[in-house]
């Protein structure tokens, strides 16, 4: 006969957060937001930390490259989207690991017979105003010069003359030596009033570009994401199907970590997949999986997969409609809990602490709020950051406000075949997401200065400096329909709250 479980399968919502002593050190500014993202032993330091507990869903709406930048500067990390070709996801993730902070390996460059008119293509594309002339276009020519946009007029100067008659010219371009330190190179762009410093080796070839702009970025971004080169980390995608390809061309663009994107991943396929991946890469890659909403599945990932992270979820996305198609899946809350508590029997019987993911279906900060609290280690989000500025799809008018496309990647728009791919069938029969739209919010940096504004702010009511201490110290009582209510305004006229992402 079939089991049925003794808990009511609940959300986030039907919680409240009691506070705790906040004593005189529990001030915002000391409260750290860093978090393991790869599973450590013994306390030793994990392989990576993010800076800040929130992910963007591996999703063609929400991560592209402009979304990897502005998350990755804020300490997070973009998972790009595997519901694309191979090399075209590679190709992202080279270009997120391109933008790093310091020196920059140039990627927008010309021969000096190069017209004018092809820079200016260029200069759109790759949408860098600086370009590097050298003697054979690459990266790593001779260099003969720079062209930047404010070299030529595009309306008024002649398309087909070579960008040499535009460009600097080498003996006029302030440059570096190869070896000179950062703090230098910095330096002298401010002395000579620059906006690009080009860095060349004894022989007068190029090597990297260091810009003004990413030193102004850094100063504004303390806590950047950045590998050991100083790269932006970035994150990517995989499936059970193709990784064998995929996986080593994500690893030679670059990628930092690794995530199966599986509505349900406690499976064979995922553990094949992971042991493969493994094997061929040692522990130095940071791989993770799921999603999962029991304590079965968290053991089996956990130990037979040995997965770095594994994401919690089944059905609570946004634009999901698993259940409704299946009839699977778990209250996001009820399946946080059980999994951490999983988490937890796992660390003190192994030592080995595997940090959670809570994926999908957060409505508003309260709920990320509450995630972190039941013990999630980070978040990760699709609509928080399909409403952002920097999500890959066009902003749409739609009764006098600002809207942008949202797409669940189990849906016939994103085609993602091999994600909701099923045995017995030959081609997708039905769709597990939908197609809509949402409200355009701001920049990525905006709504996660409200967003972190919160958390850290009801960190300090729980009397809490860390993540950690703040799950392990939770008291949360559950709420009544009616307190729930209470918890809006009440008796009051308000004006329209109904704008935001806690809409
Ligand atoms: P959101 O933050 O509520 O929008 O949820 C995003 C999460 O929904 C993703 O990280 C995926 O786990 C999940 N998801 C993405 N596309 C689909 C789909 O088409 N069906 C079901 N779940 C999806």
């Amino acid at each position: 006969m079939a089991k049925i479980l003794d808990d009511v399968s609940r959300t986030f919502s039907e919680y409240l957060l009691i506070p705790r002593l906040t004593r005189t050190h529990h001030l915002p500014s000391n409260v750290s937001l860093s978090t393991p993202i790869a599973r450590t032993k013994d306390e030793a330091e994990p392989l990576l930390k993010l800076n800040i507990p929130f992910v963007s869903a591996s999703m063609q709406a929400v991560s592209g490259v402009e979304t990897a930048v502005a998350l990755a500067r804020r300490g997070g990390l973009a998972f790009i989207y595997c519901s694309q070709p191979i090399e075209e996801q590679a190709a992202m993730i080279a270009k997120v690991k391109s933008r790093k902070a310091g020196f920059v390996e140039s990627d927008s460059n010309v021969k000096p017979d190069t017209p004018l008119g092809e820079a200016v293509k260029l200069i759109k594309q790759t949408g860098h105003s600086t370009l590097a002339v050298t003697h054979d276009g690459s990266n790593r020519g001779k260099f003969l010069g720079i062209l930047t946009d404010k070299d030529f007029w595009e309306y008024e100067d002649n398309l087909q003359i070579p960008v040499s008659t535009y460009m600097t010219s080498v003996e006029n371009v302030v440059h570096g030596k190869v070896g000179i330190s950062l703090h230098d190179a910095n330096a002298l762009l401010r002395k000579h009033k620059k906006e690009c410093l080009p860095v060349l080796d004894s022989q007068g070839c190029l090597q990297s570009l260091v810009f003004k702009k990413d030193y102004v970025d850094h100063l504004n971004n303390p806590d950047e994401l950045l590998d050991d080169r100083k790269r932006l980390c970035v994150g990517a995608g995989i499936n059970t199907h193709d990784y064998k390809e995929r996986v080593p061309a994500l690893m030679d663009a670059g990628v930092d970590v690794l995530a199966f994107d599986s509505s349900d991943g406690y499976s064979e396929f995922q553990k094949d997949a992971a042991l493969w991946i493994r094997k061929k890469y040692g522990s130095s890659v940071i791989l993770g999986g799921g999603n999962i909403v029991s304590a079965d599945a968290f053991r089996y990932l956990a130990e037979e997969a040995a997965l770095d992270f594994v994401k919690i979820g089944i059905g609570g996305g946004s634009i999901c409609i698993t259940r409704e198609q299946k009839g699977i899946g778990r209250g996001q809350a009820s399946a946080v809990l059980d999994v951490v508590t999983a988490r937890n029997k796992y660390y003190q019987e192994t030592g080995t602490y595997v940090p959670l993911c809570s994926d999908g279906g957060l409505a508003n900060d309260t709920q990320i709020i509450m995630a972190l609290a039941m013990g999630a280690d980070f978040v990760m989000m699709g609509r928080y950051f399909a409403m952002t500025n920097e999500s890959p799809t066009p902003k749409v008018s739609m009764g006098g406000r600002l809207y942008k496309p949202y797409w669940g990647e189990g849906s016939n728009r994103a085609r993602n075949w091999q994600r909701y791919y099923s045995e017995e069938a030959d081609g997708m029969k039905f769709e597990e997401g939908v197609d809509a739209y949402v409200p355009v919010v701001g920049s990525i940096s905006d709504v996660l200065n409200v967003t972190i504004a919160k958390l850290k702010s009801t960190m300090c009511n729980a009397g809490s400096s860390g993540l950690r201490e703040f799950s392990t110290n939770a008291v949360l009582t559950r709420i009544s329909e009616q307190s729930f209510r209470e918890s809006g305004t009440s008796n009051v006229v308000s004006i329209d709250r109904d704008i935001q992402f806690n809409g």
